[in-house]
């Protein structure tokens, strides 16, 4: 006889993608029965092959298909969809999809980065969070029920980024503004984790869930040293002021300029922990105070023992 498995069903958009794999893999491995939604002519077949020795389910398709996506719809629980930022608004499609398909019991829309509903930023990045807001806003007036993420910046990501721990020469290290500001830097397992448990928590429906663990707080110069100390290297820091940075943000062509606005708004503006969670937020390890989350120092541990390899940040 079949086992029965009782745990939601879970849908993936852009499951085989940056963040979108490790959601896949968190699913899978907390129990539940995992699709994921590739397009025919996706190239990451070795990600495809990997998820789906894993246990999870490819559906091939693409947005356009509608009466397609409702029939898988009907067939799932819950939707989250990690698709990349140029594909933001093609998430209509699944909000409309969602709608006539009436059953799903939680979206989560591609969001994934700062609280954008509570942050101003430079321009370009203004623009950039304003589509992301537009999915929100529509999710919400589809009465479809929700959990909206920040899950603040990528942990590897970003330390690959600003530390470029995968070169061989002394490599000159870029100190955005002063270098004090905090940000929160989450490892992208621990996305994966948190992200499945809201998704299936009656606790964060309809609700903002921020990825903000106290362990995970740190400025550009604080992670700086604690590498120093860890490599016993003595990093050359250049820092680009401010002003610099804005200047840069309105004279680079698009989509140029917004990769310098992000990184204005976490690491000069602090736009990532710069606002107290306050009682009518839901904070991820609050909610799980049982999950074990990688402290940055842990994370560098990673980098240091087995760098992974270097990402395109393009933050978009
Ligand atoms: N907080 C942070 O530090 C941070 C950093 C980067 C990104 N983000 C956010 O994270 C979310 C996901 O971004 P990501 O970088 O993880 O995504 P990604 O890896 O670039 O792409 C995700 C998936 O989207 C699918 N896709 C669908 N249509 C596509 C198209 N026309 N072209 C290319 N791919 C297409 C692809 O899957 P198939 O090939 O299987 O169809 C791809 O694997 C976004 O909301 C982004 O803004 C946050």
């Amino acid at each position: 006889m079949a086992v029965q498995n009782n745990e939601s069903k879970i849908l993936v958009f852009g499951g085989t993608g940056y963040i979108g794999s490790y959601i896949v893999k968190a699913s899978i491995n907390l129990g539940h029965p995992t699709y994921v939604f590739s397009r025919p002519n996706s190239h990451k077949t070795e990600m495809l092959n990997q998820l789906q020795s894993m246990g999870a389910i490819i559906v091939k398709g693409t947005m356009d298909e509608h009466d397609r996506l409702v029939s898988l719809l009907r067939e799932v629980d819950v939707v989250i969809s990690a698709l990349a930022y140029p594909q933001v608004l093609d998430q209509l499609k699944i909000v409309e999809a969602i709608k006539v398909a009436g059953n799903i019991k939680r979206f989560l829309p591609s969001d994934f980065g700062v609280e954008e509903d509570r942050v101003s930023v430079l321009p370009p990045f203004e623009a950039f969070l304003e589509k992301k807001r537009k999915i929100r806003r529509a999710v919400e007036a589809a009465n479809i029920p929700y959990t909206f993420v920040s899950a603040n910046c990528y942990g590897a990501y970003f330390v690959n980024f600003l530390l470029r721990p995968y070169e061989q020469t002394e490599a000159i290290i870029t100190v955005y503004g002063s270098g004090e500001t905090k940000a929160v830097l989450v490892s992208e397992e621990d996305i994966g984790v948190f992200t499945i448990k809201a998704a299936t928590d009656p606790r964060a429906c309809n609700r903002v869930v921020i990825y903000r663990p106290a362990a995970n707080l740190i400025s550009q110069l604080e992670l700086i040293s604690l590498w120093e100390k860890k490599t016993g290297r003595s990093l050359n820091k250049v820092h680009v002021p401010e002003e610099e940075m804005v200047s840069l943000s309105e004279s680079l062509p698009h989509p140029e300029n917004i990769p310098i606005s992000i990184l204005h708004s976490v690491f000069v503006k602090g736009v990532t922990a710069n606002f107290e969670v306050g009682e009518d937020d839901v904070e991820a390890s609050a909610l799980y105070p049982d999950l074990k989350v990688t402290t940055i120092d842990e994370l560098l541990n990673i980098f240091q023992c087995n760098p992974p390899k270097p990402v395109n940040a393009a933050f978009a």
